[in-house]
């Protein structure tokens, strides 16, 4: 009885914990799905050898199998929600990762002038904020990949629809020198 008590505050903190941070960051620590995962990894080939920045890197299930993917390449991710960020480190240090990194911080304060491809699965306001921080910083960023939502403002230079019920898309923008700003 007493561990079934405990398990169930357990639960209960788990679940305060994600709809906590949900509600601050505006949205859910839910994976890219095995579709979008697959697509990112196609336009992930074309960008060449440099570090990968997840932009809220969730529960790890697109920086580990990247990070594994690539062991040549530096893989960043940024997590704010708790819970996520501490399973996904477990993660790391269990499969011994040397080349991913994790940090719990704000991806909108953090420097990403190491960045040679952003990655994300956001939502609408938060690729405003992004958009903004890109052009008053200027971190000279290559690309840019956004799963289902569009970089505002911006031509994007491939587009994967996905095979999906929404027939979801996914961009990929180069974001050198400005090219593709259509505003
Ligand atoms: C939908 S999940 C995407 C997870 C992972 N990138 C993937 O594609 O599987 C979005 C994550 O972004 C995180 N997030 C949202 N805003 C953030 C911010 N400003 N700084 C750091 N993480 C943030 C959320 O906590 C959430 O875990």
């Amino acid at each position: 009885m007493v561990f079934e008590i405990f398990l169930l505050i357990i639960i209960v903190l788990v679940a305060l914990s994600i709809v906590y941070s949900t509600a601050r960051l505006g949205i859910s620590p839910m994976p890219s799905s095995t579709k979008a995962y697959q697509a990112m990894v196609t336009l992930i080939d074309e960008t060449g050898s440099g570090t990968i920045v997840d932009l809220g890197s969730g529960w790890g299930n697109f920086v580990i199998p990247i990070a594994k993917r690539y062991p040549e390449r530096q893989i960043v991710g940024y997590e704010m929600s708790l819970l996520p960020y501490l399973f996904s480190t477990l993660i790391k240090r269990v499969s011994g990762l040397k080349n991913l990194t994790l940090y719990r911080q704000d991806f909108l304060k953090a420097n990403l002038s190491m960045a040679s491809v952003l990655v994300c699965y956001l939502f609408p306001e938060a690729m405003d904020k992004i958009k903004n921080k890109l052009l008053l910083e200027k971190p000279g960023v290559e690309f840019l990949i956004s799963n289902n939502f569009a970089l505002p403002s911006w031509q994007f230079d491939k587009l994967i629809q996905l095979n999906d019920f929404y027939k979801s898309p996914v961009y990929l923008y180069r974001l050198d020198s400005g090219k593709g700003l259509i505003d």
